[in-house]
């Protein structure tokens, strides 16, 4: 019986969060902790000549500086470097050589008795460079840029893609035709916690790690592998996590830092990035995606090609499929991809909210809404009539897919119907009024998980599991799940996560954690449930003897048969008879992945803007965002992640983009006034809606997953309002009023001159 999965239960951390109780990796306080501090590059390319830190050593609380040249030893091999995250290539060692690969790397490491000694203190070290030429620009002189092809298909958690048909013949010979290039920028994930690790010495060689990261057990292997450290000598932990966002998916080089601090010291150390030092990490790559749609005068599509080209490192070659969403989405017989990655002398990109799909599907829908104005077709109408019943790729239907509701019930909350279709046409007062729409697609992910369940005679659970909670409400729906399966209380459930002893866990990223681990739930509540009928069954005149344990379910404190409710037995009973205090069931969930069904998450986005005619201000002023994520399980965490998202989407849209000075190769907005994101004021009226979407294949739950599909297609939509409200075609992320502005004066000029 069901009380709590689907329900709007409040976050059971939300208590230990407010007051402060819930423990962040920077907040661990130890007897004898020591501060490092962290001094970066600043060069993007070249050597290390000499690195002076006499001036630094001599301050009072200063108890070393660590650079390449004295730090503790290290791994010699890539293997060791590598991670459940990491892509092709060589990865990045902190601290390990005198070479210099972006800017902003870390170069030596001072660690002092207080945190602002260390911070003072790094101010000192001087640090000479062999400066070498380098290249941060993707659309800079063609020479500096090396392009690489990706492999076709690419390797991708993602699945297949293949390119159908002749989509190049077929774009020659349509009806309509639409190409445009469009480009994103790179953006940092900027969460709230900076990344921090506070490293606990236990003595010979033992290690505790409070580390901010999105996987205890990556952490553990990694810090393991690259100082050869065993096994039961590093335990690594990350209960609460302040915004991960994806920049945690990989071991940050902060937690290399402080283990090498520890490690020299052989003291407990604390390393904590500044804001400024967050622009160091990893990154949303910069896109260069130019998409050709050949369609019928119907509004059919007889072609989709879809060419991009994005950021990575030197060292390594970090990429997703980009391109594949353009074939997957809508029915087109013919359908083409190129994915070429530029490499720069920057750190390596990584994946940010929704990564490929976010950037891809700007493009795309952009796109989209082109091809609409052409056809003079409304562009909700062109979506209805490419839309794809079956995934594209492999021809597979899918689990299930309800974006026909996500459009309908979308449309009908925003009022679509009331557009009227000529750009320019709606206005209130000086503001220019656009709506616009967007798809958003995602993968519904799910990956092995175990849990462990520890059910006390008292009643109580424990529901443990190396997951983290990155904020997107993991405890709260395990706490749901335990409760409906264990037929308990969710106040009798406590969950434990975060910490690398615990049962095994994949890292939380890719909207995979809700689906796996609430599936996982149940299994490992089975064998709970059979532990206690075997208990029950045992007793004497046992009203459930001979029940098998798919005619039983536990229910308020009891196992009862499901067809005669009267007939049960308390836990607590069939426990204190048969002499158990605790049951105990550790189980590992796999799921069953033979990719002949497609499954996708998906949503329609509608958002109306406001633009300042004279001043080109924009407004995003409604937002309504309609998604089929398959059964929620929490309505108020789930609202809050699309919430959430859509926020991001605006930012996408208006704000948010990293800036870099060429020539230093070096961002020159890394920090949260100079790099915009949308504030409270920027964020207006934004409705969420689930749509009813069931699926009985995917797995037991019918469970999707929810944190990334919020975020795609939010910044098309925008962009397309925003052509809608002033006829102006904005490429080019993010849609600042310059942008606006500059290509209204050059209407006016070729105007003029004709
Ligand atoms: Mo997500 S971008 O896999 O944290």
């Amino acid at each position: 019986m069901e009380k709590y999965i689907g329900t709007g239960a409040s976050r059971i951390d939300g208590r230990a969060k407010v007051t402060g109780a819930a423990k962040y990796a920077a907040e661990f306080n130890t007897p004898g902790l020591a501060h490092g501090f962290v001094v970066t590059s600043s060069i993007a390319k070249g050597h290390i000549v000499t690195i002076d830190a006499s001036a630094a050593l001599r301050m009072a609380g200063v108890l070393d500086v660590l650079s390449h040249e004295n730090r503790p030893s290290m791994a010699l091999n890539d293997d060791a470097y590598g991670d459940d995250a990491a892509p092709k290539g060589s990865p990045f060692r902190p601290l390990y050589d005198d070479r210099v690969v972006f800017s902003g790397q870390p170069v030596a490491l001072v660690l002092a008795e207080e945190a602002e000694i260390a911070r003072y203190a790094a101010s000192l070290v001087r640090v000479e460079y062999e400066q070498e030429p380098h290249a941060t620009d993707l659309s800079g002189p063609h020479e500096d840029v090396v392009l690489v092809p990706t492999d076709q298909p690419p390797e991708s958690i993602f699945g297949p893609q293949h390119p159908r048909g002749d989509a190049l013949a077929a774009f020659a010979a349509a009806a309509v035709r639409h190409a445009g290039e469009y480009s994103t920028p790179i953006e940092h994930h900027n969460p709230m916690e900076l990344f921090a690790t506070t490293v606990v010495w236990e003595g010979a060689r033992k290690l505790t790690v409070h580390d901010k990261t999105q996987g205890v057990q990556n952490v553990q292997r990694y810090v393991c592998s690259v100082f050869e450290l065993a096994s039961e000598d590093v335990r690594v932990t990350s209960a609460y996590m302040g915004g991960g966002f994806g920049i945690g998916l990989r071991p940050q080089y902060q937690v290399v830092l402080a283990v090498l601090g520890a490690l020299a010291l052989e003291r407990s150390v604390r390393v904590v990035l500044t804001r400024q030092q967050m622009y160091g990490l990893g990154y949303r790559p910069a896109m260069i995606q130019k998409i050709e749609l050949g369609a019928t005068r119907e509004g059919t599509l007889d072609a989709i090609a879809h060419d991009a080209v994005t950021v990575t490192s030197q060292y390594e070659d970090f990429y997703r499929q980009e391109t594949g969403w353009s074939g997957l989405l809508y029915k087109s017989p013919n359908a083409l991809y190129q994915h070429r990655l530029a490499r720069l002398d920057l750190p390596t990109s990584c994946d940010m909210r929704c990564p490929s799909a976010a950037t891809a599907l700007f493009a795309l829908e952009s796109a989209m809404d082109e091809l609409a104005v052409t056809l003079e077709l409304d562009p909700l109408e062109l979506r209805r009539r490419c839309y794809s019943d079956r995934d594209q790729h492999g021809n597979r239907p899918y689990s299930s897919k309800n974006l026909h509701a996500c459009y309908e019930q979308g449309a009908e909350a925003f009022g679509w119907a009331k557009r009227s279709p000529a750009p320019r046409s709606m206005r209130e007062g000086k503001e220019l009024v656009g709506w616009g729409m967007g798809t958003g697609i995602w993968e519904a992910l799910q990956v092995p998980i175990s849990v462990r369940i520890v059910l006390s005679a008292n009643g109580h659970a424990e529901v443990s599991s190396a997951a983290s909670d990155i904020g997107t409400g993991t405890y709260t729906i395990m706490a749901q799940v335990a409760a409906d399966m264990l037929g308990l209380p969710i106040e009798s459930i406590s969950v434990r996560l975060g910490d690398s002893t615990l049962p095994q866990s994949p890292l939380e990223g890719g909207s995979w954690l809700a689906a796996s681990v609430s599936n996982g739930i149940v299994t490992t509540a089975q064998a709970i449930r059979e532990e206690v009928l075997r208990l029950a069954s045992a007793m004497p005149d046992s009203p459930l003897a001979g029940l098998g344990t798919d005619e039983v379910e536990l229910a308020d404190g009891r196992l009862v048969s499901k067809r005669d409710g009267s007939r049960g037995v308390s836990i607590s009973d069939a426990m204190r008879h048969g002499g158990v205090e605790r049951i105990d069931q550790l189980k590992t969930t796999k799921f069953d992945d033979d990719y002949s069904k497609a499954h996708n998450a998906h949503a329609a986005v509608f958002a109306e803007v406001k633009v300042d005619e004279e001043l080109g201000v924009i407004r995003v002023t409604r937002v309504v965002s309609a998604v089929a994520g398959g059964r929620i399980l929490n309505a108020k965490t789930a609202h809050s992640q699309i919430m959430g998202a859509v926020v991001w989407g605006i930012g996408m849209a208006l704000h948010e983009q990293t800036v870099l000075d060429h020539r230093f190769g070096r961002v020159m907005n890394a920090d949260l006034a100079e790099y915009a994101l949308p504030v409270n004021a920027d964020v207006h009226d934004v409705k969420v809606i689930f749509v009813e979407e069931q699926d009985a294949t995917i797995n037991g739950l019918g469970v999707k997953g929810l944190g990334e599909i919020g975020i795609v297609g939010v910044a098309a939509a925008i962009a397309n309002a925003v052509y809608h409200a002033t006829g102006t075609r904005v490429r080019d992320l993010p849609i600042t009023l310059d942008k606006l502005i500059r290509t209204d004066q050059q209407i006016a000029q070729s105007s003029t001159s004709q």
